[in-house]
């Protein structure tokens, strides 16, 4: 294939020499005449592993060329690859003005580019980047439109500066945003070879992945960070400790827990979570990261507290009392701290979990839910039916067996349904749905 790339930095370069060690004609393109004169005479401009050796071999075989000319580049190659800087501005926004820039002159040479052409943005990009910004203006420049002339996709880049061409050969995994399936064909012929799996989404999802990567990296080490601060302070090996929490594959280093949903509670995680920060606090230790874990949680309670109320509905209905599914524990769960909320805004509410059942509740469990919720007892229905029948607005915050059927069967279009649990097909329920966040 013929190949250029723009943006001969980490990305671009490492890009560059392993296209072409793969057999590709690549032209590379930057706006610094030094890292061209570099590349040019067979040098790296990145300091990378291996990077010496390939850029000699592949700049002494012919199959790359350097050129400061977007057009040439253009016109010579049937594929653009984007890795122009995205960096951070002053404020902590992204400074997109190199990208705006080659937007406006990769859009001024389609306009004479007979042929269609493949412009895969692999920068890394603020959601909504590609569709609202960069396609109007090369569909303003070129006078042609995304999908007829050319085509713009994005692939998010994974590779590590120190490792990147090993990084290269064996990413991940490959995802490429688009819409329309011409550019995903084609970058399968360029990277489907790889050891990974491939995925296409929304340009969205993939300019959102990417951040969202980069965010759980940076969360993990700052958790294992934390961690080993906190045992150190405890006088506990966090090697022991951290190499242990990563044998447990099934809830620890695994999709558990990993899924949009609603706000965690219960009779464990908040206790242990507000234990280990006091230990902390006694030794002097700082968590910033652990220690706001329960305001991000009581403001996803809030987010769906505010969704509840924003619909105006005075007859709420709970589907679900109990911190999860599956339990009669209403131990800091947070449907009752919603339930306390509509109760104080004087809504009128009916709940049903089937797993609830009042003259059985002992124990802490009872003093709970007696000092939370004093008047459950005349909330509390038997039944779903009954719940749907009496609300106008539903809050499902479990899902057992039997609950979406019910919904199918029973709720009303003039009903409004508010789904903390992400219900399977929610689409063939009537009343107006609602997610959380979805
Ligand atoms: N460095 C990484 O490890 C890494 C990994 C994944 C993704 N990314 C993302 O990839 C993008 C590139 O990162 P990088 O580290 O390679 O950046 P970099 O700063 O090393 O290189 C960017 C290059 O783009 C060139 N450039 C600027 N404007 C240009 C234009 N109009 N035409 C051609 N070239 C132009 C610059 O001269 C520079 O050589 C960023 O969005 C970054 O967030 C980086």
């Amino acid at each position: 294939m013929r190949i250029s790339i723009f943006g001969l930095g980490y990305v671009g370069a490492v890009s560059l020499a392993c296209l072409a060690r793969d057999g590709h004609k690549v032209i590379g393109v930057d706006v610094e005449p030094a890292k061209l004169a570099l590349i040019r005479g067979g040098k790296t401009p990145v300091v990378e592993e291996g990077m010496v050796d390939l850029m000699a071999k592949v700049v002494s075989n012919g199959n790359v060329s350097v050129t400061s000319d977007v057009r040439e580049a253009v016109l010579d190659s049937e594929i653009s690859l984007i890795c122009v800087g995205t960096p951070s501005a002053p404020n902590g926004s992204q400074d997109q003005s190199a990208m705006l820039r080659l937007a406006h002159d990769i859009g001024r040479v389609m306009r004479d580019k007979p042929t269609p052409h493949v412009f895969v943005f692999r920068s890394t990009l603020v959601p909504g980047t590609v569709e609202d910004v960069l396609r109007p203006i090369v569909e303003r420049e070129s006078g042609k439109k995304d999908g007829v002339g050319f085509h713009l996709c994005f692939q998010p880049e994974f590779l590590r500066e120190g490792s990147s061409i090993k990084d290269y050969d064996k990413p991940p995994f490959t995802v490429v945003g688009a819409s329309s399936d011409a550019p995903i064909e084609l970058l399968k012929r360029l990277f489907g070879h790889l050891p990974c799996e491939f995925y296409s989404t929304s340009i969205r999802a993939a300019e959102m992945v990417k951040y969202c990567c980069n965010n759980f990296h940076a969360l993990k080490i700052t958790f294992a960070n934390e961690t080993a601060r906190v045992c150190e302070a405890m006088g506990v090996d966090p090697f022991a400790v951290m190499d242990l929490l990563c044998k447990d594959r099934q809830l620890n280093i695994s999709p558990a827990y990993l899924k949009p949903g609603f706000a965690f509670g219960g009779s464990c995680l908040p206790k242990d979570l507000r234990a280990t920060l006091h230990f902390a606090k006694m030794r002097d230790v700082e968590l910033p990261m652990l220690s706001g874990i329960l305001g991000s949680n009581r403001v996803h309670i809030d987010h769906a507290i505010n969704k509840v109320l924003a619909s105006g509905e005075r007859r709420i209905g709970m589907i679900g009392l109990s911190f999860k599914t599956g339990t009669d524990d209403l131990r800091e769960s947070p449907l009752v701290l919603m339930a306390e909320h509509f109760i104080g805004k004087g809504l009128s509410l009916s709940v049903y979990d089937p797993e609830v059942h009042l003259s059985q509740l002992l124990g802490a469990n009872r003093r709970f839910i007696e000092q939370h919720l004093p008047h459950i007892g005349s909330m509390i229905r038997g039944d779903i039916e009954t719940v749907i029948a009496e609300s106008g607005l539903l809050v499902v915050g479990i899902a057992p067996l039997g609950v979406r059927d019910a919904l199918e069967r029973l709720v009303r279009p003039d009903q409004v349904v508010v789904d903390l649990v992400n219900l399977p097909n929610a689409a063939s329920i009537k009343g107006r749905y609602e997610g959380l966040c979805w």
